[in-house]
C-alpha cells in the first residue's frame, strides 16, 4: 500500500515537472543578400509578440532556431527544412519570405509530418501544397482582386496594364488584379514581366511603354524592399502621373520601411492590403510603441513586422493549446478557426483552406506634417483568400 502511494506521487511528480515543455522552432528565412531587411522585420515582430505576451505559451518555452534561406529561388530554404527536420528535431517550423522557398518546402513538411506556418510568402495556392501549412500573411489575391474591382468601379479607370515581379507570386497578383478589373468591366491591356526577384532590374523600358500605351491605371506587383524603391523613383523620374498614368498596387510597393525614403514621389499612390504602420487600432499603437522604444524612434514595422508578430501569436497558440507537446494534427486542428486581434486587426485561419482571413483596406499615400503616411479610404472586411473562394486554378484543387 505504501508502496503504491510512493509510486503514485512519484508519476504525479514527474507529470508536473513533464508540463513546462520546451518546443524547437525552425525559422527559416532570409538575413542575408536583397531580403536581409525581410528577416529582420519578421524577427522583430515575433520578438515584440513575445515582449507584450510573457505569459503566452504558459509554463513552456519556445526555441526558435534561425538559419537563413539566402536565396529566393527554394533551394537552400528546402535543404534549410530538411535538416531542421531530420537533424535538429524541430517540432514546427516557421518563416517564409519568398514563395517558392514555401513551395518546395511543402512536401519536406507532409514528408515529415511538421505544421509549417508561413509568415509571407503570398502565391495563393501554397496553402494547397500541403495539410500541414498554415499561413498568417496574405494571399497575393487578399490586396490584388478587390484592387481592381476598387480601380475600375471607384478610380474610373476603363483601362489598366499590370507590371509584376516574374515568379509564382508576381503571376498570382496579375491574375488577382486581372479577375477583379475586368470583373467589373475593366481591360487589361498589357502585361509586362519584369525581371526576376533576386536582383532590383533596370525598370525604365518597362515603364517607358507603359506610358507610351497611356492606360488609366498602371497595376505594379514587385516583391517590396529595393524593388518597391525602384518602382516609385522611375514612375516619378518618366513623369507617368504627369502624363496622366495613376499606379496603384498592393501595399508591397509603399513598404513601410522604405516610405520615407520614397517621399513625394510616393504621395496619392492608392493601394490595397492588411496593413500600414499608421492602422489606428489598439495593438497596433501598442506594437509601434514598443516597436520604437526597442529598434529607435527612425525605425517601424512594416507588413511583414506584423506577419512575425501574429505569427508568433498563432506559435504560442499552439503551444500553449497542446500543452507543448506537438502532434502535427492536432496542432494544424488548433490552427483552424483561430482568431487574433493583432497590429492588422483581427485574423483568423480559415478552418477549411487554412489561409487567413482579414480586413482589406484601400490606403492612399499621403503627407502627415514633416512625414509620409498612410490614410486608410476603405475597408473590406473579413476577406477570405479569394482565389481559393473563386477555385482558381491550382487554388481549386
Ligand atoms: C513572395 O515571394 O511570396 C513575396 C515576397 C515579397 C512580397 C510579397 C510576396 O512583398
Amino acid at each position: 500500500m505504501k508502496k503504491t502511494l510512493i509510486v503514485a506521487a512519484a508519476v504525479a511528480l514527474t507529470a508536473s515537472v513533464a508540463a513546462a515543455e520546451n518546443v524547437k522552432v525552425g525559422v527559416v528565412l532570409t538575413y542575408s543578400g536583397n531580403g536581409a531587411e525581410f528577416g529582420q522585420q519578421i524577427d522583430r515582430g515575433m520578438e515584440i509578440f513575445t515582449k507584450l505576451h510573457p505569459d503566452a505559451l504558459g509554463p513552456n518555452t519556445v526555441e526558435l532556431i534561425k538559419r537563413d534561406s539566402k536565396t529566393p529561388d527554394g533551394a537552400v530554404a528546402k535543404t534549410l527544412v530538411q535538416e531542421l527536420i531530420t537533424r535538429d528535431h524541430v517540432q514546427m517550423v516557421t518563416g517564409f519570405v519568398f514563395s517558392p522557398d514555401a513551395l518546395a518546402s511543402a512536401p519536406i513538411v507532409t514528408q515529415g509530418k511538421v505544421p509549417m506556418i508561413i509568415l509571407n510568402a503570398g502565391t495563393a495556392w501554397i496553402t494547397n501544397q500541403s495539410p500541414n501549412i498554415a499561413r498568417v500573411s496574405f494571399s497575393m489575391w487578399h490586396s490584388g482582386y478587390p484592387m481592381g474591382e476598387y480601380a475600375a468601379t471607384k478610380l474610373a479607370c476603363k483601362t489598366a496594364a499590370v507590371g509584376y515581379t516574374d515568379y509564382p507570386p508576381g503571376k498570382d497578383s496579375l491574375e488577382a488584379f486581372s479577375t477583379g478589373f475586368k470583373g467589373k468591366g475593366g481591360n487589361v491591356v498589357d502585361a509586362i514581366p519584369m525581371g526576376g526577384p533576386a536582383a532590383v532590374p533596370d525598370f525604365t523600358p518597362f515603364f517607358q511603354r507603359v506610358k507610351d500605351a497611356k492606360p488609366d491605371c498602371f497595376y505594379v506587383f514587385v516583391p517590396a524592399g529595393n524593388h518597391a524603391a525602384a518602382v516609385i523613383k522611375t514612375y516619378d523620374e518618366l513623369g507617368m502621373r504627369q502624363a496622366g498614368v495613376k499606379l496603384i498596387g498592393p501595399i508591397d510597393i509603399v513598404q513601410d520601411t522604405k516610405l520615407q525614403a520614397m517621399g513625394d514621389r510616393a504621395v496619392g499612390l492608392i493601394v490595397a492590403g492588411h496593413y500600414t504602420a499608421d492602422l489606428n487600432n489598439p495593438a497596433n499603437k501598442a506594437f509601434v510603441a514598443a516597436w520604437k522604444q526597442a529598434y529607435g524612434a527612425d525605425s517601424t514595422p512594416d507588413f511583414m513586422a506584423s506577419a512575425g508578430y501574429d505569427g508568433m501569436a498563432a506559435i504560442a497558440h499552439v503551444v500553449k493549446t497542446l500543452n507543448g507537446k506537438i502532434d502535427t494534427d492536432k496542432a494544424m486542428a488548433a490552427l483552424k478557426g483561430w482568431t487574433f486581434d493583432g497590429p492588422r486587426g483581427r485574423v483568423m485561419i480559415d478552418p477549411n483552406t487554412r489561409d487567413i482571413v482579414q480586413d482589406i483596406k484601400i490606403m492612399r499615400v499621403v503627407k502627415m506634417g514633416n512625414r509620409i503616411g498612410t490614410e486608410l479610404i476603405d475597408t473590406i472586411p473579413a476577406v477570405k483568400d479569394p482565389c481559393k473562394a473563386l477555385k482558381v486554378g491550382k487554388c481549386g484543387e
